[in-house]
C-alpha cells in the first residue's frame, strides 16, 4: 500500500492539556486523506492536520452524502497501540457507503492508513487507563455541483483525537425518555448506516429531552411507536433474570461493534441472549414484576453506560441504583480489559500496532 507521507515539522502536542481533555476538541498532528475521482481512489496521503477548503457548492452540504465511523486506539505499552475491531468498523463503513451510493474502500487501505497514522502520532494516545485516542474516519461528496444526484468525487479523511475516560467521575446512570412525536429511523431508510444526516435529525428531539431533564431519547420504532430501538449513540440491553435482551438488527438500528462484543461475551458466560423485538410495555411490565435487573447502553464512547431511569408516556421506571449494575460492570471491565491488553483477547478483537 503506497501512502505518501508528509510529516509535520512542528508537533502541537505540548499545547494539549492531557489532564483536561474534552471529547473531540483536540486533534493530533497528522491526518489521512484520500480523494476519489475519475472513477477511482487516488494516492493516499498522510499529512499534517490542516484546514480543508471547498466551494459553497460542495455536494455533501446540499444533498447529505456523508458517512463516518467512530473507533478507538488504546495504549497497551510503549511499543504497542491496540486498535479494537478495526475490520468490523471497516465493514460498517463500506455498508454505509453502499447505502449512500458512495465508493467503498479496500480493507488493506483502511488498515494501513490507520497503522501509519498511529506510527506517526502514537505519543498522542493517552497512557492513562480509561483514556484513548478516538479515531474518526469520514467520507463525503466533494464534487462542486448543484444537482441532486450521486457525486462523482469524494474525500475520505481519518483524523484522531485524544479523549479522557468517559467515567472520570464514576458511573452515572443516565435517564432516558421515549418520544411520541419524533423517530430516528424507519425500515428502508438510512438508520442502519452511519450517515451524518441521521444525527442532524436527532438533535431537536434530543434537545427537547434534555430540556425536560433527561439525558437522551430512547428511540421507539417509527411504525407503531412501541418497540425499543436504541439510544443516541448506543445500542440498548435489558437484563431480565439470566436473559439479556436487545433489539434485533432489522434495518433501523445501527449495528454497533460494542453491541456485537457484548453479545459474544454474554454468550460465552452462558447467558441466554435474545436479539428480538422488545416493546416498551414489556420493559415496564418486567420492571413491575421485579424481573428487570439492569438496563445499559453499549457504544464506543462509553463502552457500557448504565441506564437508571426510563420515562414513557407519562409513566416512568427507576432502577434505584446510584451506580452501575454488577453485570454491566463485569461487561465493562471485560471489554476494557481486552482493549487495553490486560485481559486475554481470545476472540482476536485486538489489532495491535507496533509503533516503534
Ligand atoms: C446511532 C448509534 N447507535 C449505536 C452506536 C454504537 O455503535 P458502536 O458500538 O460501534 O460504537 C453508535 C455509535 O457509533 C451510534 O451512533
Amino acid at each position: 500500500m503506497n501512502i505518501k507521507i508528509t510529516k509535520s515539522d512542528h508537533s502541537r502536542i505540548s499545547e494539549i492539556d492531557f489532564n483536561n481533555l474534552q471529547f473531540g476538541r483536540d486533534f493530533s498532528d497528522h491526518m489521512f486523506e484520500m480523494v476519489y475521482k475519475n472513477g477511482k481512489w487516488q494516492t493516499a496521503e498522510i499529512k499534517p492536520y490542516s484546514q480543508i477548503s471547498f466551494g459553497p457548492s460542495l455536494m455533501a452540504l446540499h444533498y447529505g452524502q456523508a458517512i463516518f465511523e467512530g473507533m478507538k486506539a488504546y495504549y497497551a505499552d510503549d511499543d504497542t497501540i491496540n486498535l479494537f475491531r478495526p475490520t468490523d468498523h471497516h465493514k460498517r463503513l463500506n455498508n454505509s457507503a453502499r447505502r449512500m451510493c458512495m465508493p467503498e474502500i479496500e480493507e488493506s487501505v483502511f488498515l494501513s492508513g490507520l497503522e501509519e497514522l498511529l506510527k506517526l502520532d502514537y505519543s498522542w494516545v493517552p497512557k492513562e487507563h480509561g483514556h484513548a485516542l478516538y479515531i474518526r474516519p469520514v467520507m463525503f461528496a466533494s464534487e462542486e455541483y448543484l444537482a441532486a444526484k450521486v457525486s462523482s468525487e469524494y474525500h475520505f479523511y481519518i483524523i484522531t483525537s485524544p479523549v479522557a475516560a468517559y467515567y472520570s467521575e464514576g458511573f452515572n446512570p443516565v435517564s432516558l425518555t421515549t418520544s411520541s412525536k419524533y423517530v430516528r429511523a424507519v425500515k428502508g431508510g438510512t438508520g442502519e448506516a452511519k450517515a451524518a444526516g441521521n444525527y442532524g435529525g436527532s438533535f431537536l428531539p434530543a434537545k427537547k429531552a434534555q430540556e425536560s431533564g433527561f439525558t437522551q431519547v430512547l428511540w421507539l420504532d417509527a411504525i407503531e411507536n412501541k418497540y425499543v430501538e436504541e439510544v443516541g449513540t448506543m445500542n440498548i440491553f435489558f437484563k431480565m433474570g439470566n436473559k439479556l435482551i436487545t433489539p434485533p438488527l432489522a434495518g433501523t438500528v445501527l449495528p454497533g461493534i460494542t453491541r456485537k462484543s457484548v453479545i459474544a461475551l454474554a454468550n460465552e458466560w452462558g447467558m441466554d441472549v435474545e436479539e428480538r423485538k422488545i416493546s416498551i410495555d414489556e420493559v415496564f411490565l418486567s420492571h413491575k414484576d421485579g424481573n428487570l435487573s439492569e438496563i445499559f447502553g453499549a457504544g464506543t464512547a462509553a463502552v457500557i453506560s448504565p441506564v437508571g431511569h426510563i420515562h414513557h408516556d407519562g409513566d416512568s421506571i427507576s432502577l434505584d441504583r446510584e451506580k452501575i449494575g454488577p453485570f454491566a460492570e463485569k461487561m465493562f471491565n471485560s471489554i476494557t480489559g481486552i482493549q487495553y491488553g490486560k485481559m486475554n483477547d481470545s476472540k482476536g478483537w485486538i489489532h495491535p500496532v507496533k509503533v516503534k
